[in-house]
């Protein structure tokens, strides 16, 4: 039996889960809640939005629950050009767009990098999973690619531009980057996921209240099936 914790940004992104898999709170005063899937102990929390609260989140999780995997789901911008609005993203790598010199993190010992690589069987394993989603009619297209996070949301044609040329990101969102470097420092696999509910572009706005809730309910469904998948 595997530890696994998942962490969303947003109450929104995590609602769905919580509901299918009838995660109960672990107390009522944090959102931190409790469920089995596929003989694993899940523990998920609404992490908050940004890099802070999200790093401060996943450090006091793995300190509480010493997981074997984290796993981060939820929206994201999309950026790679074969993207629709509730494709999904298997997210191989992440790293800042609003940390620099980036090279900074590159002569820091814990790190060593700038791009923190998801943890490589957790990557295979989610494709195999969406490919049998899609197959099923319950996902739509899936692509493997990088996050760009930082903190803001991204709504302008030039941003979103840069970040896909200069970073080569497929999808940008604000807290991927930072609880990867905390499971890094950690020494803990993780995963993070995403589907998408804009372009981080002019419209961006406009199209995240429209398709915010049906992008986080697909995120949940490739991360619930995910989980039931991974080996005991
Ligand atoms: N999450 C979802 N859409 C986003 C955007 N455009 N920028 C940052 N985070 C996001």
């Amino acid at each position: 039996m595997a530890t696994v914790v998942v962490l969303c940004a947003m109450d929104r992104e995590l609602k769905k889960f919580i509901d299918t898999y009838y995660a109960i709170r672990v107390n009522p005063e944090e959102k931190v809640y409790h469920t089995e899937i596929g003989g694993h102990n899940v523990i998920s929390a609404v992490c908050g939005i940004g890099k802070v609260n999200s790093a401060m989140t996943t450090q006091k999780l793995i300190d509480r629950f010493s997981p074997d995997y984290v796993i981060n789901c939820g929206i994201a911008g999309g950026l790679d050009k074969s993207l629709s609005v509730l494709d999904t993203v298997i997210v191989e790598s992440a790293q800042y767009h609003d940390f620099h010199p980036l090279s900074l993190l590159e002569e820091d010992e814990r790190l060593r990098t700038s791009v923190f690589k998801c943890d490589g069987k957790l990557v295979s394993l989610a494709l195999e999973v969406c490919e049998g989603l899609k197959k099923d009619g319950r996902l739509g297209n899936y692509i493997k690619g990088k996050v760009a996070s930082g903190d803001c949301f991204v709504e302008s044609d030039e941003v979103s531009r840069r970040l896909r040329d200069e970073l080569g990101a497929s999808c940008v969102e604000m807290e991927g980057a930072s609880i990867a470097q905390v499971c890094l420092v950690n020494g803990i696999p993780f995963l993070i996921i995403r589907s998408i509910s804009d372009f981080a572009d002019n419209s961006a706005e406009m199209s995240y209240d429209t398709f915010a809730d049906r992008a986080s309910y697909q995120s949940v469904e490739v991360l619930g099936a995910l989980i039931e998948k991974i080996s005991r």
